[in-house]
């Protein structure tokens, strides 16, 4: 029995009306094992809706799937990024890295040329806007990151740079998520928040903190008077690690231009990292939270400095909701200063 007729088969039942490649999608482990509790039949041939599911299946297949679905979950792999499965070691070009010519921005030309070629893929009409590949093979990251640097200096606009990244192969993390997560909100807010990456929820949505640590970031805006619509989101890595792992440094210095230029186009009053990775990387500091939190930085985007300030990691609060106090003070000097600099003052920090 194959795997894969058990994953069609839960990505079609379960999301009725869409196509099995549309979102959102549901996680893979929840709706299967979901299915083996409820209708454990150990022909499997009780139900003709099920049919196809159990078709040649014993009770060891379902025991077998539940295993087999259990180590994938606690392995990471929590939904299916496909309806067809991909033998990756039948593919004819695994050692070539897919490096074309750049894609044209939505409103207006980017040459993304580099000394090393674009890793910028052309543009393929009849992909969904937001769906990443399932399969590719990153370059290496020091012709991933030039060609980065290279690509993101050019965006002329927010949504030139998020037709980047959709057509950007250079980080490998492309192929393992479900879709690009650019940003949520406004992009002509005055404030700015950067987490670090994707987790599951987002990779499904496609916005940022849209999860339980999202729900967390909507109260801490909603304490200092503002919408989640009135701020702009984004993170230091718009893909989704797989499994939640912490992404590399290769991975985050390949990202690192693209958030630094979407925070230079948004050009916010305020700026705000939520937690260590997004402090050190925009902050080039190597202190961690506990000291960085609450002190005022200047992000240098080149062009100007931007007062910038980082704070506890939502999820962090989540796990340690003692420090809430201390976030709850980092988010009052935050409004201060949006305040003072809307009734034109010198900032008083
Ligand atoms: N954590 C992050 O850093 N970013 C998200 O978008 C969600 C969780």
């Amino acid at each position: 029995m194959p795997l894969r007729l058990v994953v069609s088969d839960f990505l079609l039942k379960n999301n009725r009306g869409k196509q099995p490649s549309g979102l959102p999608r549901k996680p893979l482990t929840q709706l299967a094992l979901h299915r083996l509790e409820h209708d454990p039949d150990p022909k499997g041939r009780a139900s003709a809706k099920w049919e196809p599911v159990f078709a040649n299946m014993t009770s060891d297949h379902a025991t077998t799937v539940r295993e087999l679905l259990a180590f994938y979950l606690e392995a990471g792999i929590d939904c299916a990024l496909g309806d067809e499965p991909i033998d990756h070691l039948s593919a004819p070009d695994l050692a070539t890295p897919n490096i074309a010519t750049p894609a044209p921005a939505s409103d207006g030309p980017i040459t993304a040329k580099t000394g090393t070629a674009p890793v910028v893929a052309a543009r393929q009409p009849s992909r969904q806007a937001t769906a990443a590949p399932r399969a590719g093979i990153a370059p290496p990251p020091d012709i991933a990151i030039e060609s980065a640097r290279e690509a993101a200096r050019t965006a002329p606009s927010l949504e030139a740079l998020r037709a980047l990244l959709e057509s950007f192969e250079g980080c490998a993390l492309k192929f393992t998520a479900s879709r690009l997560v650019f940003a949520d909100g406004n992009p002509q807010a005055r404030l700015m928040f950067v987490g670090e990456a994707p987790g599951r929820d987002e990779d499904i949505e496609g916005l940022p903190f849209v999860g339980r640590s999202g729900q967390l970031l909507n109260r801490m805006i909603a304490a200092i008077g503002l919408k989640r619509g009135d701020v702009y989101i984004a993170n230091v890595i718009p893909w989704r690690p797989p499994g939640n792992r912490t992404p590399t440094p290769q991975e985050t210095q390949i990202c690192l231009p693209f958030i630094r230029r979407q925070i230079e186009l948004v050009n916010p009053d305020v700026l705000v990292t939520l937690g260590n990775p997004s402090t050190q990387t925009l902050l080039q500091t190597r202190e961690g939270i506990m000291k960085t939190r609450g002190r005022w930085f200047d992000y240098d985007t080149g062009t100007r400095a931007i007062r910038a300030m980082a704070t506890f990691h939502p999820a962090y609060l989540l796990r340690s909701p003692s420090y809430k106090r201390l976030a709850w003070l980092d988010l009052r000097a935050i409004a201060k200063v949006l305040e003072d600099k809307a009734l034109g003052q010198p900032a008083s920090t």
